[in-house]
């Protein structure tokens, strides 16, 4: 507010400045996760105390230091028949109708075992393809699903998760397919396409059947469309209200890397389909800044391709498409592509220790957390967290399962429009639990945070911040003005999580 004088009379003009916490509520938020896909074979012959240490930093839902992931995705292996790289291979339990090894895949089901001991709210099975059994080409990549082996495939994928019940795994969510929009004909990794596209929908309800026959409360997600494009120009061959009845989230990715307001879109016209059934954004990764200019700006323009920054920079890209999917497009769910990667481009850890805390142009930015590619030959074990590690322990922790997303309006001019703020009600609508803000700009920032007039903020228990220097570093709480708002000082590059 600025008080004005014009001759006699006073008067006060707001500004459509600072982050206005609103007492509107929008959309649970379920969980936040990523996939145990591929570097799980090389933790398999890690030793075993450091694939326990990965275990507790991912899944641990109480410690200091660990991530505590709120969905866990597990990837069901389809043999890896024709996949070029051996860890990318994932074993299948398939043996023929419903004849199954399940000693197969140690290395996933591993992880898989730890997330339920760990009580990861959400545990979610995915599959990048169907063993060969029941894919065209005989592989377990390059393939299309044998339209006349849905029934069988659902079957499979319905014992695979009443086995695991048995063992006391709640797999909650299935995802019967992975990008169907894609065979990943080159095989360096399992793919299965999915054509016509309106097969699409009949695994799904073959799948929902399946789960139901075998009396299990799993519930089905998809179908996982690499890009908004192809949910545009294929959601309506598959996607109608028989098919979103039986779905619990429309999962779609977010490798087009478009902006919060046109994912929206999206949303509305895969709710419109489907009778409502709400959006869940459940794969990102891999992108690199468009111009070499925008290197140190993570609202500039990002495209697909190698890229390794372990920096805030990159930690702030991952926020923003979070920020995107939960706060502007009202996604239920988030989820990150791989935990664990070795991709790390021409840094060789075991030479050289700090080339992991650097930009690395051919390694790729699709982990959270990085190994040493050679580890098999230089035995060296140790691990490298990046920044997007820790960034999403903000969010994991600001927003726990069953979390509330509330409506924030935010700042339209001057240099708190480089901030992002979202915020969130836990454990019941109508009390505020957390607000995560990042500071975008790389100096120290202000930000203005106000209730709109029918929510008073009350002072924040602890604050943490994460930047170049720190992180989740407790710093001093935060207190009110007289007239009950909020003003934040962070560093460049930074996230601060308020808990109230
Ligand atoms: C999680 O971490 C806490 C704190 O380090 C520890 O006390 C607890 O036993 C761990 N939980 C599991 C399931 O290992």
């Amino acid at each position: 507010m600025v008080a004005l004088e014009l001759g006699t009379v006073v008067l006060l003009l707001a500004w459509v400045q600072a982050a206005t916490i609103t007492s509107n509520t929008m959309q649970p938020v379920r969980g936040i996760g990523a996939s145990g896909a591929w570097w799980v074979n090389d933790l398999a012959l890690f030793p075993a105390e450091v694939r326990q240490q990965v275990s507790d930093m991912l899944l641990n839902q109480t410690s200091d230091d660990g991530i505590g992931l709120t969905d866990y995705r597990y990837n069901l292996g389809g043999g890896g028949v024709g996949v070029k790289e051996w860890d990318r291979v994932h074993e299948t339990p398939y043996l023929s109708d419903r004849e199954y090894d399940w000693e197969a895949d140690e290395a996933g089901t591993f992880f898989l075992r730890e997330a339920a001991r760990h009580g990861v709210p959400y545990i979610t099975l995915f599959v990048n393809s169907a063993p060969p059994a029941f894919t065209t080409n005989g592989k377990s990549c390059g393939g299309n699903l044998k339209i006349d082996r849905i029934l069988a495939f659902a079957q499979y994928i319905a014992d695979v998760i009443s086995y695991w019940k048995s063992e006391g795994v709640q797999i909650t969510h299935v995802s019967p397919l992975n990008e169907p929009d894609n065979a990943f004909w080159a095989c360096w990794q399992e793919g299965m396409a999915v054509y016509p596209i309106a097969q699409r929908g009949k695994v799904m309800l073959a799948v929902a059947k399946a789960l139901e026959d075998a009396g299990l409360n799993t519930k089905v997600i998809g179908d996982e469309s690499s890009m908004i494009w192809e949910v545009y120009g294929e959601a309506p061959l598959w996607l109608d209200r028989e098919v979103g009845a039986v779905l619990d989230g429309i999962a779609t990715h977010q490798y087009a890397f478009v902006n919060g307001r046109i994912r929206r879109n999206m949303v509305d016209l895969t709710k419109r389909l489907s009778g409502g059934t709400p959006g869940w954004a459940t794969e990102v990764c891999c992108y690199k800044p468009s111009r070499e200019s925008y290197a140190n700006d993570p609202l500039s323009g990002i495209s697909y391709g190698p890229y390794y920054d372990p920096t805030m920079v990159s930690g702030l890209r991952m926020a923003k498409f979070i920020f995107e999917a939960l706060g502007e497009a009202g996604e239920e769910h988030w989820d990150w592509w791989l935990a664990l990667s070795p991709q790390l481009g021409s840094c060789e850890p075991a030479e050289d220790p700090y080339c992991a805390e650097e930009i690395q142009h051919d390694g790729w930015d699709d982990g959270l957390i990085y190994y040493d590619p050679y580890y098999q030959d230089t035995k060296f074990y140790g691990l490298h967290l990046t920044k997007r590690y820790w960034v999403l322990r903000h969010f994991t922790k600001a927003a726990p399962a069953g979390a509330v997303v509330r409506e924030v309006l935010m700042a339209s001019k001057g240099p708190e429009t480089k901030w992002r703020v979202i915020a969130f009600d836990y454990p019941e609508r109508g009390t505020l639990y957390s607000i995560v803000a990042m500071n975008a700009q790389d100096t120290w920032s202000s930000l203005h945070l106000q209730g709109d007039d029918k929510f008073v903020f009350t002072t924040p228990k602890k604050v943490y911040c994460t930047h170049a220097e720190e992180n989740w570093a407790e710093v001093d709480a935060v207190s009110l003005a007289a007239d009950s708002s909020v003003d934040l000082h962070a560093p460049g590059l930074s996230i601060v999580t308020l808990f109230f």
